[in-house]
């Protein structure tokens, strides 16, 4: 598959197959992230991946998956997240102004290089904080920013192109259909027109 073929086909997945992802696998996606941009060149996103069968059962209890379509999106018992790469904002070096830029641009990095490895993912803003550092026992400067569940696939979300709605839905073969607005209405060629 070609750049814009993943890009296009990578959706957020929520149900992932019992099968463990490679730590080779893994450190793919870590590498991918690390180079991307970054505000300065500051990088300060530490990559925590997590495995571990009591970890991952740990972060799965602070998770909250799919707003929209809440509870229809949580991964059922048995398709849970079999890794998570969790990033960690080193708060010593660079500054709050850009720490988000440098996450969501490592983050889509890290996305990307997983897919390309037939490895399917969610982002979670919504997770508990507090309890990720206390699982973890996470040091004072280091915080965590973004949790990225990950897996091989269990279900196949697909989008369309609509902007009469945000929010995804479950179609009725239970296909989590995203809307996403038609190119030329985001796109602005020279002048800004409404
Ligand atoms: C910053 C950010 C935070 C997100 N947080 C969550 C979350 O907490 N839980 C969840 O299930 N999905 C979360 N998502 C996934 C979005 O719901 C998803 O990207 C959006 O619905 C578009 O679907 P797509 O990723 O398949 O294109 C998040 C995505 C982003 C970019």
């Amino acid at each position: 598959m070609d750049i814009h073929e993943l890009i296009q086909s990578r959706r957020s997945v929520r149900r992932f197959k019992p099968e463990a992802v490679p730590m080779e696998v893994l450190k793919k996606m870590v590498e991918a992230g690390r180079l991307a941009p970054s505000g300065a060149n500051f990088q300060p996103i530490r990559y925590l991946v997590v495995t571990d069968d009591e970890m991952r059962a740990k972060i799965f209890a602070t998770l909250k998956w799919a707003a929209h379509i809440r509870p229809d999106g949580d991964p059922p018992p048995g398709n849970e997240p079999m890794a998570y790469i969790i990033m960690l904002i080193d708060e010593r070096v660079g500054s709050k102004a850009i720490y988000n830029y440098d996450v969501g641009l490592a983050a889509e990095n890290v996305l990307i290089a997983g897919l390309a490895e037939g490895v399917a993912s969610c982002l979670l803003l919504s997770f508990g904080r507090k309890e990720v550092v206390e699982i973890f026992d996470l040091p004072e400067h280091l915080q965590p920013n973004l949790v990225i569940a990950l897996g091989y696939p269990d279900e196949e979300p697909v989008y369309v192109n609509r902007s009469d709605t945000y929010r995804y839905w479950r179609d009725e073969n239970g296909v989590i259909t995203v809307p996403k607005i038609p190119l030329d209405e985001v796109m602005f060629i020279n002048r800004v027109k409404e």
